[in-house]
């Protein structure tokens, strides 16, 4: 008896974790809407890497962090080709992603990450950051030049 009931317990430990492991699969591979699965897909059609070569050595180094954490789930083409460029866009999408289950992203990486997004964006898709900044509010552009100054005056010597 006493047997049977350990198997039972070890049984319903070792579903239970099959289910954890499930769960944590289903975060990534989610089915999208046609809409987003079209766009990723774009995306992830374009480069797969950054030329990080003229880019300050705390940027370089943000990049292998970056590189590391966000091709957990997907390909890293999918964030260096994506349509975001702005900071605010950019911390958005770094808090979306760290929340999924299973990101294992900390704050300090995250922050990191969103750091190196920001400079990248800044240098590598300077023509999308002036486009969307012309479409915003005074205010907006302002806060946003900010915030990009901000990351430049961290890392440019
Ligand atoms: C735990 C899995 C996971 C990790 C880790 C992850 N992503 Fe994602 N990412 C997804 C999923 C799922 C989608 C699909 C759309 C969505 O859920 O927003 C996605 C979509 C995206 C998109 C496309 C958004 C769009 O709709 O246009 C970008 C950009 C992106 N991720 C950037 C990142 C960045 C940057 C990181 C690292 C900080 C990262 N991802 C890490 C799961 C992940």
């Amino acid at each position: 008896m006493l047997m049977i009931n350990k198997l039972a317990t070890i049984l319903a430990g070792v579903t239970a974790l099959a289910l954890i492991g499930v769960g944590v699969a289903r975060a990534a591979d989610a089915p999208l809407d046609a809409e987003t699965k079209a766009r990723v897909e774009r995306f992830e059609k374009g480069p797969a890497t950054v030329d990080i070569s003229k880019y300050p050595d705390g940027i370089k180094a943000n990049y292998e962090v970056f590189s590391q954490k966000c091709t957990q789930c997907h390909k890293l083409s999918r964030p260096i080709n994506s349509d975001y460029a702005l900071p605010d866009e950019w911390s958005r999408y770094v808090k979306r992603m760290m929340h999924k289950p299973g990101s294992g992203i900390n704050a300090a990486e995250g922050k990191e990450i969103y750091e190196f997004l920001v400079y990248d964006s800044s240098v590598r898709k300077k023509a999308m950051v002036d486009e969307k900044l012309a479409k915003v509010t005074p205010d907006e552009k302002k806060a946003a030049e900010g915030k990009i100054k901000e990351v430049h005056d961290l890392y440019d010597k």
